[in-house]
């Protein structure tokens, strides 16, 4: 017998990314009006579900944040409740203090929780669920790398960012006969820059999937060079590699549980093709965080709102366990089981990338 939903909690874990906000809000309207569910929402991701912190959300709480960037409930992507830091004897140790938030839960009668994340984030609602809390989770990430969906909220937007860059590089390349590098993120995968390099006219694309044989840029720009085009775009993925070298780590940031920051390759080759490259001037930008910044594009405002519908709707079915995804134009679920593990990489025989080369941009291979 499906069990009576008077009370569901959300928590927005990991990166900020566009399109939270307008899960949250599509959340919360869609459980008080279409179902007369109260909402709490709970603050900093998991640390509030261990601290208890979290405030109600009303529709006025979550009037006029559809558009913004960001999360009224904040984020953490440094706690993970199955190893986390408490201080024990005047120590800092680790240690699973996941049933301190299933008690929270049950403290505060909370018939099922909506988590909105990433890999990371939607490990622990995986383990959350193994331990018989009723949980959905929503696809979050910039960098569209999570198995089990097509697209991930917050794709577009940093797509967006990505290609208005390059279209701005284009006009100053241009006028000073430059070799523009453009850094974009995405961990490992490759997502942003292929899309926002086809959309974006680059003549490089660099992705994770491919490393890059640099003989092989200096062709493309050397090619371009005896047609008359005096100026060449490259975007690299912060995750791109030579054939015979490694990703460039940023930063290493110690206490969070996947600890690695990529970025600095777009320094790396601008440097590297200098020596190679005379009579133009080489130059990176590194886009960073204004990726995940400022407004959400309609596509993200709309796909959120339909994520966030349809997980209360599963919680209205009883369907626990489940990520929403979307599926060619349609919204479905997946078990929560099958979306952890792996990463959804740029497949280097895709139509994309054939679609890339057969316009002539080189993939540095
Ligand atoms: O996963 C989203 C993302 O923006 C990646 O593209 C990037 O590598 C990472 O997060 C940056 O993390 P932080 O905000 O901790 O610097």
């Amino acid at each position: 017998m499906t069990q009576k939903i008077k009370k569901i909690a959300i928590l927005t874990g990991g990166g900020d990314c566009p399109g939270l906000n307008a899960v949250i809000r599509a959340v919360t309207r869609t459980a008080i009006l279409e179902y007369g569910y109260e909402v709490i929402g709970y603050r900093y991701g998991y640390r509030g579900l261990y601290n208890n912190d979290f405030i109600p959300l009303t529709i006025d709480a979550v009037s006029g944040i559809l558009h913004r960037g960001g999360t009224i409930l904040y984020s953490s992507n440094k706690d993970n409740l199955f190893d986390y830091a408490v201080e024990e004897n005047g120590v800092m140790i680790k240690k699973d203090v996941s049933d301190v938030a299933v008690e929270n839960l049950k403290k505060e009668n909370v018939d099922a929780l909506i988590v909105i994340g990433g890999d990371g984030t939607l490990t622990s609602a995986r383990d959350f669920s193994r331990k018989g809390v009723n949980v959905i989770g929503v696809p979050k990430t910039i960098d569209n790398d999570l198995v089990g969906t097509d697209v991930t909220f917050g794709f577009n937007t940093a797509i967006d960012v990505a290609t208005e860059a390059l279209d701005r590089l284009h006009t100053t390349a241009e006028s000073h006969h430059r070799i523009m590098l453009l850094e974009v993120m995405g961990r490992n995968a490759g997502w942003i820059a292929l899309e926002s390099g086809i959309a974006g006219s680059a003549d490089v694309i660099l992705v994770p999937e491919i490393p890059y044989n640099i003989n092989k840029i200096v062709e493309q720009i050397k090619d371009r060079q005896s047609k008359g085009r005096v100026f060449s775009i490259i975007v690299v993925a912060e995750g791109a590699k030579p054939l015979d070298g490694e990703v460039v780590v940023n930063k290493v940031v110690e206490d969070s549980p996947d600890p690695i920051r990529l970025g600095g390759i777009a320094n790396k080759l601008a440097h590297d093709l200098e020596k190679l490259i005379k009579g133009n001037e080489i130059r990176s930008t590194v886009l960073g965080h204004t990726q995940r910044g400022g407004n959400t594009s309609t596509y993200d405002r709309i796909l959120s709102t339909r994520y966030g519908v349809a997980a209360v709707e599963l919680i209205s079915e009883g369907r626990f366990g489940n990520m929403v995804c979307l599926k060619g134009n349609n919204i479905s679920e997946i078990s929560l089981e099958d979306v952890i593990g792996n990463i959804k990489n740029v497949d280097p025989e895709c139509e994309l990338v054939k679609v890339a080369r057969k316009i002539g941009i080189s993939l540095g291979d």
